[in-house]
């Protein structure tokens, strides 16, 4: 089976997870291993996926192999990988534009990006020469700048884009026309983690829903100790953070929350946590007879894993689109990994439908 050639912008804690991950899954031909949600897609296995490019801007990472990159510091998730394959891949300077916000520099130089002095590299260039088919996004929070650029980068190299970040791309009907007239296709936006704090608030709010139980008030907080908590501790970044993952919550009630009795967000840094997230959710409800009903969770996940094990599927099933053909939006597939997809169904219905696409029996 043909490998699917992936570019990856931004070998933060997320990619670490995704790349070991790749090596991790490698003896599943021989026996099945846990944390999977399919081991086989279309007959593409994990390993069949080989990172061909990769840009950052951290000093750290930059010139680099993509194997000692990827462990590099501030990346501080767990490595759970026995080994890395070495890769002849040298990580290559992206434009920083605004991927990098300035209340870094107020932080230990151990725990931020430190933006290195290369010269940025020439991507789509880049991307041609590596043969990569689909570029995933991982870059910080309230990137905006930056996304776009390689959105267009990846259009005009002929290379289908995952966006993984709350920047709106894959769910904005310009951007997807883009894809589509370029005969490539696109997922986004946000990924929906394996078992997180979206995917969990969903499915509770679902249950209160379907059984009758009238949602008064909710919020979900949010704290870890990795980059992108550091990130997010600026406000003026969140705001396609805080819609996407309220959104996500919303979209589950017949009837939404009035804004003042919902508060969803990424709630605090605390850098002892590193990669381990620890989220709060909390609903307020009203059941049989008037009376009240309280709901209380708390999750302790490590963040990174956590996205890497959906966006091992969104890769395989873009790679799908591409062998059929298929561009644009992939609206099955993005329902059931992202956060933020242009549609938005209950996960069970989403999962369904993917499994539909996967199977051939619905084109998108
Ligand atoms: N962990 C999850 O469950 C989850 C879920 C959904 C979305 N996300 C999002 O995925 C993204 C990545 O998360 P992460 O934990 O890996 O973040 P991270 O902070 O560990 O990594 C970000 C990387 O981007 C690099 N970077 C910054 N500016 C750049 C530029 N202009 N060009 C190229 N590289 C640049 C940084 O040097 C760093 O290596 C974040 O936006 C995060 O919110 C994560």
């Amino acid at each position: 089976m043909a490998k699917i050639k992936v570019a990856v912008v931004g070998l933060g804690n997320c990619a670490s997870s995704f790349i070991q991950g790749i090596e991790y899954y490698k003896s599943i031909k021989a026996n099945r291993l846990p944390g999977l949600m399919h081991d086989e897609i279309g007959g593409y296995l994990p390993d069949d996926i080989e990172v061909v490019a990769a840009f950052d801007i951290d000093e750290r990472k930059v010139g680099n192999p993509l194997h000692e990159a990827v462990l590099a510091a501030p990346n501080c998730t767990q490595v759970f990988a026995k080994s890395i394959q070495p890769s002849s891949v040298i990580v290559k300077k992206g434009p920083v534009l605004d991927g990098v916000s300035d209340h870094l520099q107020l932080y230990p130089a151990d725990r931020r990006f430190q933006v290195s002095a290369k010269e940025a590299c020439d991507v789509v260039a880049e991307l041609k020469e590596s043969g990569a088919e689909i570029m995933l996004n991982y870059l910080p929070v309230g990137s905006v700048l930056a996304t776009e650029f390689y959105a267009r980068s990846a259009l005009q190299a002929g290379v289908a884009f995952i966006n993984c970040i709350p920047v709106f791309i894959g769910s904005d009907p310009e951007w997807i026309r883009k894809f589509e007239q370029a005969g490539l296709p696109i997922i986004g936006d946000d990924i929906k983690a394996q078992v997180g704090a979206t995917i969990i608030h969903r499915v509770l709010t679902k249950l209160f829903e379907d059984r009758g139980v009238q949602i008064d008030r909710t919020y979900q907080l949010n704290i870890g100790g990795n980059t992108d908590f550091l990130n997010m501790l600026n406000a003026e970044r969140l705001a396609m953070k805080k819609t996407s993952k309220t959104e996500a919550v919303l979209s589950q009630m017949d009837v939404p929350l009035e804004t003042k009795n919902i508060h969803i967000g990424p709630s605090d840094y605390v850098p002892w946590l590193n990669d381990n997230k620890v989220c709060y959710i909390r609903m307020e409800g009203t059941q049989f007879g008037g009376v009240k009903v309280d709901l209380d969770v708390k999750l302790s996940v490590e963040d990174s894993p956590n996205s890497a094990a959906v966006v091992m599927d969104a890769v395989r099933c873009c790679k799908l689109a591409l062998d059929r053909g298929i561009a644009g939006a992939l609206p099955s597939v993005a329902a059931y990994t992202m956060k933020h997809p242009l549609h938005q169904f209950s996960d069970e219905t989403a999962r369904l439908r993917m499994e539909q696409f996967i199977e051939g029996v619905i084109e998108r």
